[in-house]
């Protein structure tokens, strides 16, 4: 087997070019970052990208969607390009075997059985690119996981950098990549709803809006509108147009009309919004708007910033009922769980001024009222219980609408009806605004075996969720928010799981006016993704048996008399910080729930090393020795074993000094 993976690596890297004598600075230039992943099992492979040599795989689950369950091989291949020629050390925690190999030169080449953390010996790097290929052959049973670092005499343990990390883009890349991007289209789309398939990927649970009491909510002429064009309204929506032809507009009409009949038996939503809200109102929503960052993902309303990736909210006036904007904007996912809107978990008045304020930027409705008789409302509902409409929407209604299964659309069928290029007259087949991108992944998903629809995992969640749900429009962006790249490995799973769901009560910074929404249905995902990707287990692996010892000689390092003062910037359960204008520091009776240890010994040993903006000190030097040389013999690892000692009291730790 190692035989046969040896000479895979020969001819990949040949087929990247690192030939003898290969310029390597110039190929660092046109590397693009991360690393290339190649994973095989069951006969099947996955080319991905790779953000660093990190995966865990709890039993029982594939490693990626793509190939099956079982024994896999993963091979990271590409370049290092660090800026100084340097001696550095790998180090890799992994079970299964692992074969490293910089600039052609093995440097780790071992069977791990526990992760415990091994060691290669000094490795030269030259300045520029270095090649590196990790091969990597997971235990026949049980999780598999595996997590490579460095260090150097400059260089804090920690994992490598994506900015240190380059690889060719190489054709099955662009591959893997279009199949993955159709299965994504697929799920989101909703194409099962009507084609039905089974399946694991958690998406295929993706609901639609309740019809139930709709008419209380929604307006009837912009229902419409919307019936017979989605993607005239909203540019990227799951909802395709159904009917087309001369009389479309009259059934949609006649939906709408049976739909606003359809009246909630628990009145009207909240208590109505004054007809015309105060200037102060508008005033409040307005700087709410800003100071919460909805321009992550929607259109600036006062603006003219056509992004298509952004949703607009100029026809709230002609969509929402009248209160039922406030009521949208306190529960987004009340009627529809996969709602990418997330929950800011706003006050009634926090609601009140965002939904005046962005009613008083809005288009004016049209105020055109439709026909809703009684022969209208029984043609409409005749209709969505033939259309499809009930597909997606529920309804207490029966659901008289069938068409072919999954298993039966061929592959060559994947360019004709819901993906024809141009939609033929007299087909019943919905129609969707695709670009051709879409249309070419979505075949490319068709003409495969399909079979990844049931297989899942959270590290695939997350970086197409990451996407869809714009995490990166705020993290990364804004001053004091936590940057997108530090959050992977950082948080427990159980923390961040209830964090991104919204019941998590306690909040980290307080100090930020704004905050992190929630995203109730997706929240367990990527939280587990969060740690998977990074090679940590979806569930936070139990601690050592605490040490009351350390945890008091942790107490004195917290404090200020004879220690390092952390409590300057940190708070401690109730007591607050001393200095909190110096760089305010999120309360340390929160760091045993929330933080991995592994992140929190690499923070404590070098904050500036993972966050180079930190204002937190470092309290080791370069060889790791603590500045208190007199509290554990200056030894770095008890040190900081110590301070966690004293952390893991959470809310009963005693007050620092
Ligand atoms: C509202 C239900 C509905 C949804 C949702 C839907 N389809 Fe269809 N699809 C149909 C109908 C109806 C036809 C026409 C079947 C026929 O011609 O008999 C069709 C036809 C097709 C065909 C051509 C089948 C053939 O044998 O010619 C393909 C391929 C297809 N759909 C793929 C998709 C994809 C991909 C999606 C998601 C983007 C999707 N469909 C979403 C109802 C739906
Ligand atoms: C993470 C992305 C995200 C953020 C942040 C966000 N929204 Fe949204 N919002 C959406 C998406 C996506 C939709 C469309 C939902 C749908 O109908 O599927 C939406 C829909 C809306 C709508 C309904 C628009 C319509 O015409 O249907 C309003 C109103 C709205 N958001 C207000 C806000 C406000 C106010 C904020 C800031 C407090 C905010 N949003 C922040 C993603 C977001
Ligand atoms: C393939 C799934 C699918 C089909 C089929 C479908 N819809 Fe939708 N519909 C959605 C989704 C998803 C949304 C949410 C909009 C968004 O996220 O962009 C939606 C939104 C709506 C809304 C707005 C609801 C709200 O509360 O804001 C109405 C009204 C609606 N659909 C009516 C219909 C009718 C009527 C039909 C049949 C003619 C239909 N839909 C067919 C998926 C579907
Ligand atoms: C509208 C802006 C916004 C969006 C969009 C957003 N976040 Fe956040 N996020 C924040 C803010 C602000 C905080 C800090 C909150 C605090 O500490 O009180 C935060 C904190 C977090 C944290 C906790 C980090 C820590 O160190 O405490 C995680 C994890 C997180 N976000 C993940 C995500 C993910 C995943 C997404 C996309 C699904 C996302 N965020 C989208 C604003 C946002
Ligand atoms: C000069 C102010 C300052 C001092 C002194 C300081 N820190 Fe920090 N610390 C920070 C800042 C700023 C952050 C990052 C906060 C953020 O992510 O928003 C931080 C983050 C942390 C975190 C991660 C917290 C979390 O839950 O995400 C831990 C743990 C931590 N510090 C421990 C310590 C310890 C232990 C000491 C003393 C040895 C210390 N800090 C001293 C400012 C400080």
């Amino acid at each position: 087997m190692f035989v046969g993976l040896c000479r895979l690596i020969v001819a990949t890297a040949g087929l990247l070019g690192f030939t003898a004598g290969f310029p390597l600075a110039a190929s660092a230039a046109d590397a693009s970052p991360g690393l290339a992943l190649t994973v095989r099992s069951g006969g099947l492979s996955d080319h991905r990208l790779a953000e660093g040599i990190a995966l865990f795989v709890p039993a029982g689950q594939p490693v990626t969607p793509f190939v099956p369950v079982g024994p896999f091989t993963a091979i990271w291949t590409g370049e290092i390009t660090v800026d100084l020629r340097g001696d550095y050390l790998f180090h890799a925690a992994f079970n299964g075997r692992l074969k490293l190999r910089i600039n052609d030169a093995p440097v780790l080449d071992a069977e791990g059985l526990s992760p415990s953390w091994i060691e290669s010996p000094k490795v030269r790097l030259n300045k520029g690119a270095n090649v590196i290929v990790a091969e990597y052959s997971a235990p026949p049973q049980g999780d598999s996981e595996i997590r490579v670092y460095w260090s150097a005499k400059d260089v804090a343990f920690n994992p490598i950098p994506l900015a240190a990390l380059g690889h060719r883009p190489s054709p099955e890349i662009g591959q893997s990549a279009l199949l993955r991007r159709g299965r994504d289209l697929f799920a989101e789309l909703r194409c099962h709803r009507c084609h039905s398939s089974g399946g694991s990927m958690p998406e295929l649970a993706a609901d639609a809006p309740a019809f139930s009491g709709i008419g209380s909510r929604r307006q009837a002429e912009w229902m419409a509108r919307w019936i017979s064009n989605p993607a005239a309204l909203q540019t990227g929506t799951p909802m395709p147009a159904l009917f087309h032809g001369p009389e479309a507009v009259a059934q949609s009409e006649a939906i709408a009309a049976y739909l606003a009949s359809l009246k909630s038996t628990a009145g009207p939503p909240q208590a109505p919004i004054p007809s015309t809200p105060s200037a102060d109102s508008v005033e409040k929503g307005r700087a709410l708007y800003e100071t919460l960052h909805c321009v992550a993902c929607h259109v600036s309303p006062e603006g003219s910033d056509p992004a298509p990736s952004k949703v607009s909210q100029k026809a709230v006036r002609s969509k929402f009922s009248p209160g039922s904007l406030v009521a949208f904007l306190r529960k987004p996912s009340e009627h529809y769980a996969w709602i990418r809107m997330p929950d800011f978990r706003l006050s009634l008045d926090e609601a009140n001024h965002l939904a005046a304020y962005l009613e008083s930027v809005a288009d004016q409705p049209s105020g055109k009222t439709l026909p809703s008789d009684e022969a209208l409302i029984l043609k409409g509902r005749s209709l969505v219980s033939g259309s499809g409409c009930l597909n997606c929407h529920s309804l207490d209604v029966p659901n008289a609408f069938r068409t072919k299964a999954l298993a039966e659309l061929k592959p060559e069928a994947w360019s004709r009806g819901c993906l024809a290029e141009s939609p033929v007259d007299g087909s019943p087949a919905p129609r969707y605004s695709l670009s051709a991108a879409d249309r070419a992944a979505l075949s490319a998903f068709g003409r495969s075996d399909r079979s990844s629809l049931d297989r899942h995992t959270a590290a695939d969640f997350l970086e197409r969720h990451a996407v869809s749900l714009n995490c990166r429009e705020c993290h990364g962006k804004f001053e004091g928010f936590p940057s997108w790249d530090l959050l992977g490995g950082k948080l427990k799973p159980e923390w961040a799981a209830r964090f991104l769901s919204g019941s998590e009560p306690r909040k980290p910074r307080p100090w930020l006016e704004s905050r992190m929404p929630a995203f109730p249905t997706h929240a367990r995902w990527l939280a587990q993704g969060l740690a998977t990707a990074h090679g940590l287990p979806p569930a936070a692996a139990v601690d050592d048996p605490p040490d009351a010892d350390l945890a008091k000689v942790g107490h004195k390092l917290v404090g200020a008399s004879g220690g390092f003062a952390c409590i300057s910037c940190h708070g401690v359960a109730d007591f607050g910080a001393t200095q909190v204008f110096e760089a305010p520091g999120i309360n340390l009776a929160l760091s045993f729930d929330r933080l991995q240890p592994d992140f929190f010994r690499r923070w404590l040993r070098n904050p500036v090393s993972l966050d180079p903006n930190s204002k937190m000190p470092a309290y080791f030097d370069e060889e790791g020795r603590s500045a208190l040389s007199d509290v554990l013999g200056g030894d770095g690892p008890k040190t900081i074993r110590a301070v966690w000692e004293y952390l893991r009291l959470g809310s009963r730790m005693p007050k620092p000094e």
